[in-house]
């Protein structure tokens, strides 16, 4: 066994500071291959609670944040990846293929396409034929081909808030964000038909971008308020883009209703946006794909897309997936769900001067610090902060200052909910293993209690 897999929780956290990072880039990198490849063998039962080493991989949510807070961060829950080792059939298919050592261009094998078909009928009985299906580098570059297909240079675009900050970045390029809140009741987040409508409503406004399981609040839509929203959109002739790369992640109990399973005419209506990258955490290998049921759409999206071919280990790794992965994915979702759930009932239960409703899909949970703000006077250092800064710099968020006064205090990092337009609010990464989750909770649980 590897110096990896023998981590206990405390040398791993240990090992988690800045100062060991350097140290431990040669060991982590190539002791954690060897023992994939020895595990590349057919897997019957997934580890997820062994605690896999990332340190000194490149990786966004560790090295990324080491980089950026230090020796003091000791466990990130920020970016929306997970911290599981791949499943096997991944690892086996790209071992093959390294093994031959070209890398030229190449031609994207009908097999992938197939196995993307395959995939949405077996597990969600959604039927896409071949030419309704375009290849994507990642979903963020095939919803702006969409978004440039269906609107002019400084069009509008309706996407609901909280909202996944992605959306609000590749709006940008070119477009103004039209902001329909969420209706939180009782804790609980719901759609907005009344504010909504008068903004589909607008000349200057053609898509609404919808997130289903939404990132960050967590909800699997149900087929009726699918329906409403997808009458609304077609009754103004707003083209409806769905983003399901969650759709994988359904927590125990809940269900996600892909759009493109709803009446015919609402399906005519829209583009869906997929990717194999989430399911099973392989966003660094680029590649997605989106379909639409409406050739018309189709030949308006392929007209400016740039039609790249995409990455030729993305095409493998997916592929495998896809192919071989459900029992994983399956063993996945149940932890996943099962952390979901310990997470929630924790921070409600033991947590003081925060609260977490369990989410309903997707590995991120969406905490109300409200009570926190207050407690430490979040708002009033913000303002502070914000007032000793250039005036046209951002302006500090008090979610910003108990990002800040976590990490300081318990080494964990969640997500400033103002990065996705939530007041109040923080997201917190559950992709990880149950120990490590077991002891950010302890963390953030010692700090609450002296806060
Ligand atoms: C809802 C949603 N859409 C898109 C993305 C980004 O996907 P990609 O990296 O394939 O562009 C993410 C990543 O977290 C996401 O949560």
């Amino acid at each position: 066994m590897s110096e990896i897999c023998k981590f206990d929780r405390r040398s791993f956290l240990k090992h988690a500071g800045v100062a060991t990072v350097a140290s431990s880039i040669g060991a982590s990198v190539s002791v954690g291959a060897q023992e994939g490849a020895a595990r590349a063998a057919p897997a019957a039962n997934h580890d997820f609670d062994e605690i896999y080493h990332r340190i000194g991989t490149d990786c966004s949510k560790w090295d990324g944040q080491i980089a950026i807070w230090g020796e003091q961060l000791q466990i990130p829950m920020g970016v929306a990846d997970m911290d599981f080792r791949v499943a096997p059939c991944v690892t086996e298919a790209l071992q093959k293929r390294v093994a031959h050592e070209v890398y030229g261009y190449m031609t994207t094998p009908e097999s992938y396409h197939q196995s993307i078909i395959d995939w949405n009928e077996r597990r969600y009985g959604t039927v896409i034929e071949r030419d309704m299906l375009l290849d994507s580098p990642a979903l963020l570059p095939g919803l702006l081909a969409a978004m440039r297909a269906f609107n002019p240079p400084g069009a509008k675009i309706v996407v609901q808030t909280p909202g996944y900050e992605g959306f609000f970045s590749t709006i940008r390029k070119g477009f103004v964000i039209e902001e329909n809140p969420l209706r939180e009741v009782g804790g609980v987040y719901e759609m907005d038909f009344d504010d909504l409508e008068p903004r589909l409503a607008q000349d200057d406004v053609h898509s609404f971008i919808l997130c289903n399981p939404h990132n960050p609040v967590g909800n699997c839509w149900d087929r009726a308020t699918l329906t409403e929203l997808g009458e609304l959109c077609l009754r103004h002739d707003v083209v409806v883009f769905a983003d399901e790369i969650h759709c994988d992640f359904v927590n125990q109990g809940q269900e996600y209703v892909p759009y493109a399973n709803l009446a015919d005419e609402l399906v005519m209506n829209s583009v869906t946006f997929k990717s194999a990258s989430k399911s099973f955490n392989l966003a660094a290998l680029k590649n997605a794909y989106l379909f639409s049921h409406n050739p018309e759409f189709m030949e308006r999206i392929r007209a400016v897309g740039d039609n790249a071919t995409i990455n030729s280990l993305g095409i493998i790794a997916s592929q495998a997936a896809l192919e071989e992965g459900d029992d994983w994915l399956d063993a996945l979702q149940a932890y996943l769900s099962a952390n979901a759930s310990h997470a929630s009932s924790f921070i409600n239960g033991q947590i003081p001067h925060m609260t977490c409703n369990e989410p309903e899909g997707t590995y991120l949970a969406w905490l109300n610090v409200e009570p926190l703000i207050e407690r430490i006077g979040a708002i009033g250092i913000a303002a502070a902060e914000t007032a000793a800064k250039a005036p046209d710099a951002e302006p500090v968020t008090p979610e910003e200052v108990v990002e800040r006064y976590l990490i300081e205090r318990s080494g964990v990092k969640l997500n400033p909910g103002s990065s996705y337009w939530g007041s109040g609010r923080m997201r917190m990464n559950l992709g990880l293993a149950r120990p490590l989750l077991d002891e950010a909770l302890g963390r953030i649980q010692r700090a609450m209690q002296q806060a």
